[in-house]
């Protein structure tokens, strides 16, 4: 990694700067398509803001006054650094074990009662130390990074009782201390029930609202809360619960809704004004409303469908023509979607949910950055905002989902420094 020595960075001829600057607030319908490209486009940058983005010859005197580092971006595409709005980065191993069985046969909620799935992963988090998790999410940073993401979410979740998940969490706070790109860190503690509550789910939520909710909130180790609503997992009831403590303590409500089967989780986000709701493959077209009406931000995860083979993916063109908020994500997470990659994600979301390529980007830059409630800050390359871009080897934004399977970044910069180069 190289730091960038000057204060004022000058990004200048970029075929396309694509800006995604617009109104105030989310996209939504016709505005996802709508990304401000400037051609032969210029990014100023002061410290860890935008100064000014513009056409290039506009700008070169100022960026002279400013000495500022000239890079040169011919024949590049300057866009908003990928904000990833859900990742559960903090796992030991892998479960290509998982991956195997799959392959042969099993399904996913066969393996997870067999004693593999989420249960695997709480096994080995129980077992690893603080250090080797840091050093193994580090090394997954250094790959986000190098793929163009500036800012990703966080959930616990593997830890499955309070000592571990506060690990977990303390992990992530360990990373926010010393990793480049910024994490936000999310209470994922209803996730799967732990084996020693067999039986008893009521107690175990009992046991999270009342030990872990307030240790979390007392430490701030996270800023939202999250729950697995869904078959084989926790109930709308349970969830509510967990949801309704979270956001007593000051945590902010998201949720894992409609993955598995329609439960009404998506509702119950729509009910706690939640952040956003994730994955959404068994939505109802009542679901679909509520969802298209609130504010809360439909999050679509290809990754996994794709991971686990399935014909199926969420109803993106549906939720973008009723008018909701939709953004893309990950989902990274070492059961059913290990990638680190939001180009993938993009191509994915483009070739089996039919969005358009500027829908994706809309998706996956600024209407993200809105379900992390950092949109005044994050997902737009606007005069004010944070200095969070990145340098894609390609000249029209569309070849990014289009050349699939490839990283295009050669550069990433998070709030004014080069925190990737390749
Ligand atoms: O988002 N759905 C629940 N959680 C993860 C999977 C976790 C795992 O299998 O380890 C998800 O898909
Ligand atoms: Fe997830």
């Amino acid at each position: 990694m190289r730091h960038s020595a000057s204060n004022s960075l000058f990004f200048r001829n970029a075929s396309q700067l694509v800006t995604l600057a617009g109104p105030p607030g989310p996209r939504r319908g016709k505005a996802l398509s709508e990304l401000g490209i400037i051609p032969q486009g210029a990014i100023l940058t002061q410290g860890a803001h935008i100064l000014e983005v513009g056409p290039t010859r506009a700008l070169e005197a100022k960026a002279r006054r400013l000495k500022a580092e000239a890079i040169d971006c011919r024949g590049s595409v300057v866009m908003p650094g990928f904000v990833d709005s859900h990742t559960h980065l903090v796992f030991a191993g892998s479960r290509v074990g998982d991956y195997e069985a799959r392959l042969r046969g099993k399904t996913y909620e066969e393996i997870a009662r067999e004693g593999g799935g989420i249960k695997l992963s709480a096994e080995r988090v129980r077992q690893a130390s603080v250090d080797s998790l840091l050093r193994q999410a580090q090394g997954f940073l250094e790959q986000f990074a190098a793929h163009g993401t500036t800012t990703l979410e966080v959930k616990s979740g593997y830890g499955l009782e309070a000592a571990q998940e506060l690990k977990l969490l303390e992990v992530v706070r360990r990373l926010r201390r010393t990793a480049r790109l910024e994490l936000v860190p999310t209470l994922l503690a209803a996730h799967a029930l732990p084996p020693e509550y067999s039986g008893r789910p009521d107690d175990y939520i009992e046991t999270v609202i009342r030990d872990l909710i307030p240790a979390v909130a007392r430490k701030k180790l996270a800023e939202f809360i999250d729950c697995f609503c869904d078959r084989g997992a926790f109930s709308v009831d349970q969830c509510r619960r967990v949801l309704a403590a979270g956001s007593e303590q000051g945590l902010i409500p998201r949720l894992h809704a409609e993955q598995l089967n329609r439960t009404g989780a998506s509702l119950l986000a729509v009910e706690f004004k939640a952040a956003s709701a994730d994955h959404l493959d068994k939505l109802s077209s009542a679901d679909l409303r509520a969802l298209a009406r609130s504010d809360v931000v439909a999050t679509l995860l290809p990754g996994a469908n794709f991971f686990l083979g399935l014909k199926n993916y969420p109803p993106a063109r549906k939720l973008i023509e009723a008018g909701a908020v939709v953004a893309l994500a990950t989902d990274f997470n070492p059961g059913t979607s290990p990638t680190v990659n939001m180009q993938i994600i993009l191509s994915l979301a483009c070739s089996a949910m039919r969005i358009t390529p500027a829908e994706a980007v809309s998706a996956a830059t600024i209407n993200a950055a809105w379900a992390l409630r950092r949109a005044d800050r994050l997902g737009s390359l606007e005069p004010g905002k944070q200095a969070d871009l990145i340098v894609m080897d390609v000249s029209d934004y569309r070849e990014i989902p289009y050349y699939f399977g490839v990283n295009h970044c050669r550069m990433t910069v998070k709030a004014g420094a080069v925190v990737s180069c390749q």
